[in-house]
């Protein structure tokens, strides 16, 4: 048994995140985990809200509530969500709480101490009209790589490169579009990452368990050569800055970046667990407290990597104190909205919120994950998810155990039947069965989710292929014995589905089992021969079909909802 540490990018407080979002980190993460318990690891599952920095006080000042109640509220929004989704999440925290306040304060000063952060005086937006600072989004202007005239002051949304405020032409205040700026000089805090930079690139070097697409990231962030980076602003909502842990002078309008305190944020949401539920984080996240035997594994979208493989490591290794660095780290691509990007800001795209409202959960877990943006972006179309969930879930999984559990009922009063010796097709399917299942274990252990997927529908379609093959309804009237054998091994099967299927579609898995008569039975990942897995439930067990398991997504639910959410004419 070992110990898994999971987290997922912590998702912006600045409303319901759109599928993108979710397919990209929260998912993968949950089907990872759930795959993880099933296998037996002791496994700790970790989110959070990510609440500071610009975007949520923007988000607030949109709403026009108090960033804090906006805060409040939107966390318990995304929360409801994920549940809604079935993240199994063993902890949903928030980076507004004072455990992240006091690490990330603990981070700072420990930094400081080791010679790795100085008092710089910059040069920074000021609106004159606001009389205030603007950092990062709270100015707007032209991008100077792309000419978008909306580019944000820490991004552009167009051509995707990071940018500081001062970079931008024409800009203005995003909070009162007033051009009456200038540049002011102010005091910040920078993070040495220049003197760190050969520490973190013999790290990068030494990670044996990255993909290909976290290490090229890595290592043209490190190609690029790293600068030194300002981990303060000029916000009121934030973690205060500190010295000596008392209000740090000249930095008293002023709190931390949000990517400097955001990551923290994964051991602060495990403090907060920790408190919550007795338990001891340091087991999880120091190694001279037994976190020298955990696997963290974080799961992000690409254009989170550089900050976990350059921006925290420095952070984290800058410390020189025993915290536990991530081991193995996923990165996905993007999910594209019609040739178009998903955007929360110009919400476009599908939301978690609307997508419950047209499909149960599993449909869209299904969907995400066995359409995985892995090795490319994925294209998301209404006509694409609709063949995806008919075919694969309502063709393949739900008929398979529709016929077996009616004819069984019909046939067989509902119970396993007894009799019947097996033969070559029994054979043949033992063999499938041992050969997939190691297969999919194996694809779950290298986080290669859409084939895992592939194989867990290779999987059911193997069921299928054996019912053609044995016929129990063929056989009922010349020779009982037949189909008695086949409808145990397919009620056998139909188990072996719900437990392998989990990971992915737990509701559905949980439906299956409750027609089983197995309802809120401990499970575990099926291991044996093929022959002992297909006989754990023995003649006499009882069953009883499911109502329709999976409706299917007609033409017309496609048309009503390209018209609500459009998709072809954007
Ligand atoms: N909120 C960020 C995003 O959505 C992710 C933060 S990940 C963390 O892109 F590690 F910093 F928390
Ligand atoms: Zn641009």
């Amino acid at each position: 048994m070992a110990r898994i540490l999971i987290t997922s990018a912590l998702p912006y407080i600045n409303g319901v995140k759109h599928l993108g979002n979710l397919a990209g980190s929260m998912l993968p993460a949950d089907v990872f985990a759930r795959f993880q318990r099933l296998a037996g690891h002791e496994v700790l599952a970790i989110c959070a809200t990510d609440e500071h920095g610009t975007p949520a006080e923007l988000a607030a000042a949109e709403a026009g509530q108090d960033v804090r109640a906006y805060c409040d509220e939107q966390h318990e929004i995304q929360k409801g969500l994920g549940a809604q989704f079935g993240l199994s999440w063993d902890h949903f925290g928030r980076t507004s709480n004072p455990e992240n306040a006091e690490l990330t304060q603990h981070f700072a000063e420990t930094l400081e101490k080791r010679g790795l952060i100085s008092e710089v005086i910059e040069e920074q937006v000021y609106s004159v009209d606001d009389q205030r600072f603007l950092p990062d989004r709270y100015v707007e202007g032209t991008c100077p790589n792309c000419g978008y005239e909306k580019a944000r002051g820490d991004q552009c949304d167009n051509c995707g490169k990071l940018l500081d405020p001062t970079d931008l032409k024409d800009p203005y205040s995003a909070v009162s579009g007033s051009r009456n700026l200038e540049v002011r000089e102010t005091r910040h805090l920078q993070l040495r990452q220049t003197v760190m930079e050969p520490r973190i690139r013999a790290w990068v070097d030494a990670a044996k368990d990255w993909p290909q697409l976290a290490k090229s990231i890595a290592y043209k962030w490190l190609d690029e050569g790293l600068r030194d980076r300002t981990i303060t602003r000029d916000l009121k909502w934030g973690v205060k800055v500190t010295k000596d842990g008392k209000p740090r002078e000249g930095f008293e309008d002023k709190v931390f970046y949000v990517w400097f305190d955001a990551p923290i944020g994964y051991i602060a949401a495990t403090v907060e667990w920790a408190k919550a539920h007795n338990q001891d984080w340091q087991r999880w996240w120091r190694t001279d407290k037994g976190a020298n035997d955990v696997t963290y594994v974080q799961f992000m979208g690409k254009d989170n990597v550089a900050f976990h493989t350059v921006s925290f490591p420095a952070t984290i290794l800058g410390s020189e104190e025993p915290w536990k660095p991530v081991d193995k780290l996923k990165a996905f691509n993007w999910l594209n909205w019609y040739g178009g990007k998903f955007s929360t800001s110009q919400k476009r795209g599908v939301f978690m919120n609307h997508a419950l409202e047209l499909a149960p959960a599993d449909y869209w877990r299904w969907y995400l994950t066995s359409q995985a943006p892995e090795g490319s972006d994925s294209q998301f179309t209404w006509e694409h998810f609709q063949g995806v969930v008919n075919k694969d879930l309502a063709d393949v999984l739900g008929n398979f155990v529709n016929r077996i559990l009616r004819f069984g009922n019909s046939r067989f009063e509902g119970q396993i039947p007894d009799g019947g010796i097996p033969g070559d097709d029994e054979a043949w399917l033992y063999k499938e069965v041992e050969e997939r299942l190691a297969n999919i274990a194996k694809l779950y252990d290298a986080m290669e989710f859409r084939k895992a997927a592939a194989e867990t529908r290779a999987l059911w379609a193997a069921g299928n292929e054996y019912l053609t093959r044995a016929e129990p309804w063929a056989h009922f009237k010349t020779d009982q014995d037949r189909a008695a054998l086949g409808v145990r091994v397919g009620v056998n099967l139909i188990r072996l589905f719900a437990i392998v299927a989990q990971p992915i579609i737990p509701f559905s898995s949980a439906a299956i089992m409750k027609s089983l008569g197995l309802e809120g039975h401990a499970v575990s990942w099926p291991t044996g021969s093929g022959e002992e897995i297909l006989s754990v439930l023995q003649p006499g067990h009882g069953f009883t079909p499911p109502d329709v398991l999976f409706k299917k997504i007609e033409d017309e639910d496609v048309t009503q909802w390209s018209e609500r959410f459009g998709g072809a004419q954007n």
